[in-house]
């Protein structure tokens, strides 16, 4: 069988994912012939993590266009920070090449509309990788929708909650400014409001969101009486506590991240309470739908648990998926935060009443409640991310539930979040039609 011939660019912690697929389970279909990151320490040393590659090109990022060219590339992998996506899927595709881009598609209304350019100029194809839609929990509730079990959607209920280990690490690195990852509404919920979108296969009208950064920062360390505090985690101060993340703690954050430093000044431990700031850490919204569905959705990053719970309402009953993905953050002896849990199971105690796990309840009108199975998962992201390469480096066996995502669901799913940036600003509800998308809209049927 031949091989389709990637580059990635940028590779980091994410793109482990990608490389660990072509090295190993997809080899047979992918061959990764060229690489490039703005950092050649993390670039060599994340190539050396997979043997199974072989001999694999270095690059530098700004020749993109000249390797695809010059190695005959069919698609181009983009796992770079999410300010970065939009200018390399315009190069790629330029180039001649289809792109596998992670989420977010881009983070502003400029990003948007020069994709949907270039994707009408050249024809070739973008990929996102929404691997959410690929938890077998997901799909279920996707699946209960679609058979029409509860009936017409009239509305949903959306709460997700991130911990203080994976929350707090958003306001460590790049993500914690809104002009590189548009902020939580863009970074992270981009998932959030795909899955709406795709649940329900709707499409958001407008959009009412209000917010701020209420607890990380150092405005809210000084209310909350934790100043001094250490710039970094990694280190020896006495002033280290549970919210400094040392990367010496795991082998694979010194090998990506502290001994790469003195290339590029990139530093993955800061302190989650420093000046500066962009982003919100709590966040609430109302977002009606084009078919008169509305939903309340809410996200906080500084909880002490990690999940979801999501309520459908229809003309015929409720679903209710409720998720527990982690019931408590770790803390070691030296008063660290555990980042892998499972290296350290002599720390993991019962979690009490809030036990890892999934429910997905189904209630009829005047019926009883019963819960839908869920199929076991193991792999990351609620067992999308094992799914989600099949359906990339293979393609789709059975696509009945639309699984496999464009950059127009990419841009469905930013309308949301990019309406929200918008009404945090000006305070108003914001119409998604008032969005400067130019050629996309077409694409998204408006
Ligand atoms: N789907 C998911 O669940 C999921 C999970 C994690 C991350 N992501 C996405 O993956 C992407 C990467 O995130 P990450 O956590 O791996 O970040 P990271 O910081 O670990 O890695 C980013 C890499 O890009 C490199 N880089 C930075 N600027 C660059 C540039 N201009 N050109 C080339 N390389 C550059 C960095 O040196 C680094 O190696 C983001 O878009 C993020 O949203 C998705």
């Amino acid at each position: 069988m031949s091989r389709l011939r990637y580059a990635i660019v940028g590779t980091g912690s994410r793109a482990q994912m990608y490389l660990g697929a072509m090295a190993g389970p997809h080899a047979d279909v992918a061959e990764l012939v060229a690489a490039a990151d703005s950092n050649p320490g993390r670039l060599d040393w994340s190539l050396s993590q997979h043997p199974g590659l072989g001999d694999v090109a270095r690059f530098a990022p700004d020749a993109l266009a000249d390797v695809i060219a010059a190695k005959h590339v069919d698609r181009v992998i983009i796992t770079t920070p999410d300010f970065t996506h939009a200018g390399y899927i315009v190069q790629a595709l330029d180039a001649g090449a289809d792109v596998v881009v992670e989420k977010p598609l881009t983070i502003n209304e400029a990003g948007v509309r020069a994709i949907s350019e270039a994707t009408k100029r050249t024809g070739h194809q973008v990929t996102i990788t929404f691997n959410y839609r690929y938890a077998p929990r997901n799909a279920a509730l996707r699946q209960v929708i679609a058979d029409g079990e509860i009936g017409v959607i009239t509305s949903v209920h959306f709460e997700w909650v991130l911990d203080t280990a994976h929350g707090a690490d958003y306001f460590r690195r790049w993500h914690r400014y809104k002009d590189h990852s548009g902020g939580l509404l863009i970074h992270k919920a981009s998932h959030h409001f795909d899955l709406v979108n795709w649940w329900i296969s709707d499409m958001p009208s407008r959009v009412f969101a209000s917010g701020g950064l209420r607890f990380y920062g150092r405005e809210n360390a000084e209310r909350w009486g934790l100043t001094p505090r250490p710039d970094r985690g990694t280190t020896d101060s006495p002033l280290r506590d549970a919210w400094c993340l040392d990367l010496r703690t795991d082998p694979t954050w010194t090998g990506l991240y502290l001994e790469q430093e003195h290339y590029d000044g990139y530093l993955r431990d800061r302190d989650v309470f420093d000046e500066g700031i962009t982003i919100e850490d709590n966040l609430s919204l109302v977002v009606d739908y084009a078919s008169g569905a509305s939903m309340s959705y809410s996200l906080n990053a500084h909880c002490p648990w990690e999940g979801y719970t999501v309520c459908v309402n229809g003309s015929r009953g409720r679903a209710e998926l409720k998720v527990v993905e982690r019931g408590r953050v770790l803390v070691d002896e030296q008063g660290r935060t555990v980042v892998d849990p499972s290296a350290r199971p002599d720390l993991v105690m019962p979690d009490g009443n809030r036990s890892v796990g999934q429910t997905l309840t189904v209630q009829r009108h005047f019926d009883s409640a019963y819960d839908v199975p869920i199929p076991e998962a193991s792999s990351g992201h609620g067992g999308g991310d094992e799914r989600l390469l099949h359906d990339v480096f293979v393609g789709p066996e059975d696509d009945s539930l639309d699984f496999v995502a464009t950059w127009v669901d990419g841009v469905r799913s930013l309308c949301v979040g990019l309406s929200a940036n918008r009404s945090l600003i000006s305070g108003q509800a914001v119409k998604v039609a008032d969005l400067d998308l130019g050629d996309a809209f077409a694409a998204l049927g408006l």
